[in-house]
């Protein structure tokens, strides 16, 4: 399992050795792979996409040298983390690594009441994610392009970048005590993949929108991604917290 940087980064200070640990949105899989690879004695990893459960087993069991030990020690679950299927104080660890960022104020407050719910006392807390982009980076525009379009399909940002003294205040407020800050990425590499993945969103938000809006989102988010090829800009960031015992 080939683990990103970031991820090792983020968990080489922490005792990920013989955890039971929350992956909260696994996504593709990185954090789920980087806390079996360290040791962790289960990992629930929770999404609410189904192919992102799907690809995060694919993933972790195409390791052909740990299959049957990474099965055991796997559950990849599609759920909604505001109300996660783990009882009560059931985790040593939990990660939300690029999470965030994809969570509006309200979810974000949810989802914080269930990290505290399922965490055992003395738990550990990794949080993961990107500081709001500078204001002449190009990306934010196509970020905002995506925002829009989403806001008018459903209400409400796609997006939303929390500095991490906002993360940091925001977990302590709710009994987690901050224990250090580290820099993960600094310039972030936005990569032509990526873009065109934001832009790809923008046209799957924009088809619910009306007509003539939607046409000119798709299409300044279109230019916008291929105008800017690839940028560095911002930073990415990795906080991290305990309970008391
Ligand atoms: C950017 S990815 C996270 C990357 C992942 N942590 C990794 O290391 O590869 C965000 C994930 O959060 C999930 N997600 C967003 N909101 C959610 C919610 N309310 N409940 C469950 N999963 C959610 C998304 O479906 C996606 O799988």
């Amino acid at each position: 399992m080939e683990v990103p940087r970031t991820v090792t980064a983020a968990l080489e200070d922490r005792p990920v050795p013989g955890a039971r640990c929350l992956e909260a949105g696994a996504g593709v899989g990185n954090t789920t792979a980087g806390l079996l690879d360290a040791g962790a004695s289960a990992v629930y990893a929770v999404t609410n996409d189904r192919e992102h459960a799907a690809t995060t087993r694919e993933r972790v069991s195409a390791d052909g040298r740990r299959e049957t030990d990474v099965a055991d020690r796997l559950a990849a679950v599609e759920a909604d983390l505001r109300a996660i299927p783990l009882s009560d104080a059931s985790v040593d660890l939990i990660t939300a690594h690029g999470l965030c960022n994809v969570l509006d104020p309200a979810a974000l407050s949810a989802v914080a009441d269930e990290f505290r719910r399922v965490a055992a006392p003395g738990c550990h807390l990794v949080v993961d994610d990107y500081d709001p982009l500078p204001e002449d980076a190009g990306v934010r525009e196509l970020f905002a392009m995506e925002n829009a379009a989403s806001e008018m399909a459903s209400g409400g940002p796609a997006l939303t970048f929390y500095p991490a003294s906002f993360l940091r205040r925001f977990f302590a407020g709710d009994g987690w005590q901050f224990d250090r800050e580290r820099t993960l990425l600094e310039p972030v590499p936005w990569t032509t993949s990526h873009l065109s993945a934001h832009a790809q969103e923008v046209t799957s938000f924009a088809a619910e929108c009306a007509d003539d809006v939607g046409r000119s989102l798709t299409t300044r988010a279109d230019q916008l991604a291929t105008e800017i090829g690839t940028e560095s800009a911002g930073r990415m960031y990795s906080l991290a917290f305990r309970l008391p015992e």
